[in-house]
Order: structure tokens, then C-alpha cells, then sequence
């Protein structure tokens, strides 16, 4: 086991095939009792053990390059010492989750002068980071998917109307029932499952050249192309009016679905429909937000105006976030015990938050992302079975020829000390910490290339 890793010079290191014998003890033990989910390889971490930026060790002392950042969630790497300290201050004391939509939990007497963020200190922040939008209101939840049933549920309320929604192909937006009902990626994720009812789904268009995905189609009575989406708004030949619509949710690039960047128009006449006709845009930046794209928010890149914006992961906490006029008016239509009151979870956010500003993140995310992407692209090159390198800031992919093929990939990967996961049906997606080196970046790219090669 390495006493201390230092990043400037550490590389992976595996002393024996992956699970090793103490990651096989551990994965037995835990899935006794574990419910079946998404675990993918016996990659157990060791908590207890050194890990500093993208790289962690173990349970057998196996040291491991990780470019997945738990599906996102640790933007900042291991340890960030900025987030071990205030963890420190703040995990003595208990509760540390409290009834936080009940009662308010301040740190000392002062909110300006206090020296811990709370829960009312991140509300600040992402008003911060969310200016550009006029957002003035937050609400926090547990997950990303309750984050998304708040929002949409807000969108019902909001507009009281026959509540139709609308999604798109190969969204993923969460598993409670709410959310698995705007689910589009794969059948496991909604399945037999009970629905919430007029949920409208559109190709999600991500044509470079001429449109063939089918969100662009040609309208014998419009006697031209017209997009699905005034397709079915169309007051002659559509399905619903607009004043029947409750929402539109979109991920400004798809997460599970496969890291697909959307066609700049597309994105923008969904967004421009929305406006025009009042129908609320809730972005769910869950995946692609707080800066892994190199900006705050994934549809700025895009120049779209969402009136929602979902955020989990990176944020440590489910937040919805939008303007005051689409929240509840009303007293007790949301609401969660620990939502508003998890101290540790908030601090965490802020401090994210602040360390991303301070330390310049966002360019470190665009710079990154670009020379990631520079390799994917070479990969492409060189390997006729790789194709579709894509990437915005360090939200990266490249699809293989088959599923199979993927996974084969990643599981060499693996045993050669690099953590990737793959994403949409034969993907492979590569989110690293928004403070990726290019050393580090060189290390992961040498792995997948010994990987791929002899596949
Ligand atoms: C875009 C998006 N929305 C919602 C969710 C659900 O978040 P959670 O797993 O925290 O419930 C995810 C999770 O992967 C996601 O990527």
C-alpha cells in the first residue's frame, strides 16, 4: 500500500488482475445485502487509503487512474484539501443532516459574517452562477432524480394545464417514477413501470449535416420541412396546443444516452418554442453542469434561456433552480426533511463552487477537454472499430463498433489502472476532475490505446 501519493509523479500501479483478492472479499460481503444495481467491475476504493486528484488507491494496494469521478460527483479529484478541511469543521457535529425545510440552520450570528457556508450560503452561490438566466429561487432534494421531479412537478403546478411533457430519445433524467417516465435511453430504465401520463418524446437531433434522425421531417400540408416539435404544436395538423404543455425537459448534452452533443439548431428552436409560447424549458444539467463542459451550465453554450435548471453530481445536493414566479406560491407543495437541511452535502457545494472560481476551473475544463479530445480523435484515426470522438470541455466520448467491443475496452482499461465508463450502447466516456493535468490526461490516453490495441 503507497504511504502518500504524489500526483506530480505517481502512476497507476497494479500488482495483481483486478478484483484482487481483498476487492473480491469486500464486493461478497456488500452484495449480500446490496440491492442489484449498476456496479459494473469489483472496483472497490479504499477510503482509508492515500488518493489525491484523479487518483486513488485500492483495496489491495492497487493504485488507479480514475476518469470517471464517480459518474461526476468528485469534480474536484480526491482529498481536495479545501474540501477535507471544512468536512473536518463541520463533522463533529450532529445532526448533520437536519429538518431543513422545518427550521433554519445558521452558523453563528451573522449570515455575512459567517466562516462556514450553509444551506442559505449556497442558495447565494448559485444564484451566482446562474445570473445570465435572472434565476432568484432554489430548492434542494436528495438526488438527481428527485431534483427533476421537484422541477417537474413545480412545471405542473406552475401552469395548472392539461400537463402535457415533452422529452426527448436517449434522455435519462432519473429512477423515481416521476423521472423514469421522461426516461429515454433504455428499457430497463422504465419497463413496466406505472407513468405519469402525456409525455410526448422527440428525436433528440444531433445531425451534423442533413438531418436524418427524423427531428426534421417533410410536412405534405405545411408543403416544407418542418421541425417534430412544430409538427406537433402545429394548430392544424399537431397534437397538442401549447397552453396544453407543461414542460419541456432536455440535457443540454445527453448523459447516459451517450454524450451527444446537440445540433445548435435544434437545441436553440426547442428553446425559442418554448419561450415563445410560455411553455417553461427545464434544462437538466444533472450530468452536464457546474462546469464539467467548461462552462457553469452546458446551454451556454448553446445562448438558450432555460427557465429551470436541475443540478446533482458535482453540486453534491439535488438543486432545482429557477425564477421565483414558476416556484410555488403556496406554502407546503415542496418540501423534503434533509433537502435544505444536509449541512455537510451544502458546505461541499459551495466550496465546489468557490474552488472552481478561484482556481479557474472552467478554462482548465475548455483546455483539457481539447487536448482529451485532440486524443479521441487520433484514436479514431488509427482504429477502424473507433469512431464519433466528441467532447465539450471535459465531458468527452468515443463510440466502438459494438457493445461488446466497449466493454472489452474498459475492462482493459481497468486492468491496466485506468477507471472509465461507458455510456449510450457502445460508448465509452471519459470525465475526469475539472483540475485534470495533461500529464495525467497522457497517462489515461497511453492506457486506452494499449487497451484498444489487439482488441
Ligand atoms: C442527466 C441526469 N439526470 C438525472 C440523473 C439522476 O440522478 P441521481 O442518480 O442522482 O438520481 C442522472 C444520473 O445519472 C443524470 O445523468
Amino acid at each position: 500500500m503507497p504511504k502518500a501519493i504524489n500526483r506530480d509523479t505517481i502512476v497507476p500501479t497494479i500488482r495483481s488482475p483486478l478484483p484482487g483478492p481483498n476487492a473480491k472479499k469486500w464486493a461478497k460481503f456488500h452484495r449480500r445485502h446490496a440491492a442489484h444495481s449498476t456496479y459494473f467491475y469489483d472496483f472497490v476504493w479504499d477510503r482509508s487509503a492515500p488518493a489525491i486528484g484523479p487518483f486513488c488507491t485500492d483495496v489491495d494496494g492497487n493504485v488507479i487512474l480514475d476518469f470517471a469521478s464517480h459518474v461526476g460527483s468528485s469534480p474536484l479529484g480526491y482529498n481536495c484539501p479545501e474540501l477535507v478541511a471544512l468536512c473536518g469543521k463541520l463533522a463533529s457535529i450532529d445532526p448533520d443532516r437536519y429538518a431543513g425545510t422545518d427550521f433554519i440552520g445558521a452558523w453563528g450570528e451573522d449570515p455575512e459574517f459567517s466562516d462556514v457556508p450553509t444551506p442559505s450560503h449556497l442558495h447565494y452561490k448559485l444564484m451566482e452562477i446562474t445570473k445570465p438566466f435572472g434565476f432568484d429561487i432554489a430548492f434542494f432534494s436528495n438526488s438527481g432524480a428527485e431534483a427533476v421531479e421537484n422541477a417537474i412537478k413545480i412545471c405542473y403546478d406552475y401552469r395548472r394545464n392539461y400537463g402535457y411533457g415533452m422529452c426527448f430519445y436517449g434522455a435519462f433524467h432519473g429512477r423515481t417514477l416521476g423521472a423514469l417516465s421522461l426516461n429515454r435511453s433504455r428499457r430497463v430504465h422504465r419497463d413496466w413501470y406505472p407513468q405519469i401520463p402525456r409525455i410526448i418524446d422527440l428525436p433528440y437531433c444531433r445531425c451534423t449535416g442533413t438531418c436524418d434522425c427524423g427531428w426534421k421531417i417533410y410536412s405534405i400540408r405545411r408543403k416544407g420541412v418542418i421541425s417534430r416539435l412544430a409538427q406537433v404544436l402545429d394548430p392544424d395538423i399537431g397534437l397538442v396546443s401549447p397552453e396544453e404543455v407543461a414542460y419541456i425537459i432536455i440535457e443540454p448534452v445527453l448523459g447516459e444516452g451517450g454524450y451527444d452533443i446537440p445540433n445548435p439548431n435544434f437545441i436553440r428552436e426547442v428553446a425559442e418554442t418554448a419561450r415563445t409560447n410560455g411553455i417553461p424549458l427545464i434544462c437538466d444539467e444533472i450530468q452536464s453542469g457546474l462546469g464539467r463542459t467548461g462552462r457553469w451550465w452546458a446551454c451556454e453554450h448553446f445562448d438558450i434561456l432555460p427557465d429551470i435548471i436541475t443540478s446533482a453530481k458535482a453540486l453534491r445536493i439535488g438543486a432545482t433552480l429557477g425564477r421565483k414566479e414558476i416556484f410555488p406560491q403556496e406554502e407546503k407543495r415542496i418540501s423534503t426533511t434533509w433537502g435544505e437541511g444536509n449541512a455537510i452535502s451544502t458546505a461541499v457545494g459551495y466550496k465546489t463552487i468557490e474552488t472552481i472560481q478561484k482556481e479557474n476551473l472552467l478554462d482548465n475544463a475548455t483546455g483539457m477537454g481539447d487536448y482529451l479530445l485532440q486524443g479521441l480523435r487520433d484514436f479514431q484515426s488509427r482504429y477502424n472499430f473507433m469512431h464519433d470522438a466528441r467532447g465539450l470541455g471535459l465531458m468527452a466520448a468515443i463510440s466502438v463498433s459494438t457493445d461488446r467491443t466497449r466493454n472489452r475496452i474498459i475492462q482493459r482499461a481497468f486492468q491496466k489502472g485506468l477507471l472509465v465508463l461507458g455510456c449510450g450502447f457502445e460508448s465509452i466516456r471519459f470525465l475526469p476532475p475539472l483540475n485534470v493535468r495533461q500529464r495525467e490526461i497522457d497517462i489515461a490516453l497511453n492506457i486506452m490505446d494499449d487497451a484498444a490495441r489487439g482488441v
